[in-house]
């Protein structure tokens, strides 16, 4: 189980480091298992896209919510296609809309430390505190996005977006 125990800790300290380090070998286990997941035979696409959210969900204790959203291009909207975690309604974001249609129409990574300080955004449970979305690129084409809840503050860094970037590109390359 990956935890954000080093928040509070002072950068420069040893036990910052030695907690940073940790938390990038598990990601690095963790990718292992996403692997075998997704090579898993007899198991179908949506299927697959779901268990990898369980996954994520139960080994990464600050991922409360994890979600595959995937773009209808025709309505310009977003397609909520797998998750893990409560039930939400926002099963259909118009591109531009909230922190993940903003990811559609940008392409960029977006991580949000505190959603209560963006206006442009789509609460989906008042525990949510803060939230990242990582756009899914197949032959360079952005297809749709991961995205995932905190109901911790400031949960997400560099070494969250890496895993996810590295989980996409591995999903896009497998199943796609
Ligand atoms: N908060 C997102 C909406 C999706 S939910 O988090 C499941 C947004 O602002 O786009």
């Amino acid at each position: 189980m990956i935890k954000q125990k080093y928040r509070n800790l002072h950068e420069d300290s040893a036990k910052y480091k030695y907690f940073c380090r940790k938390k990038v070998m598990e990601f690095n286990e963790l990718k292992h298992r996403v692997s075998s997941l997704i090579e898993k035979q007899d198991v179908n696409q949506d299927e697959k896209l779901r268990l990898i959210c369980e996954l994520l969900k139960a080994e990464v204790s600050h991922y409360d919510w994890v979600g595959f959203y995937f773009q209808n291009e025709d309505k310009e909207e977003l397609i909520l296609k797998a998750f893990a975690g409560e039930p939400t309604e926002h099963t259909i974001i118009p591109f531009g809309k909230g922190i993940c249609g903003q990811v559609a129409v940008s392409n960029d990574n977006f991580l949000v430390d505190d959603v209560k300080a963006q206006n442009n955004y789509i609460a989906c449970s008042i525990d949510v505190k803060s939230e990242i979305v990582i756009p899914l690129f197949v032959n360079g084409k952005n297809i749709g996005q991961i995205d995932i809840d905190s109901h911790t503050a400031k949960a997400f860094d560099k070494d969250d977006e890496d895993f996810l970037v590295w989980v996409n590109a591995e999903v896009s390359k497998k199943m796609f």
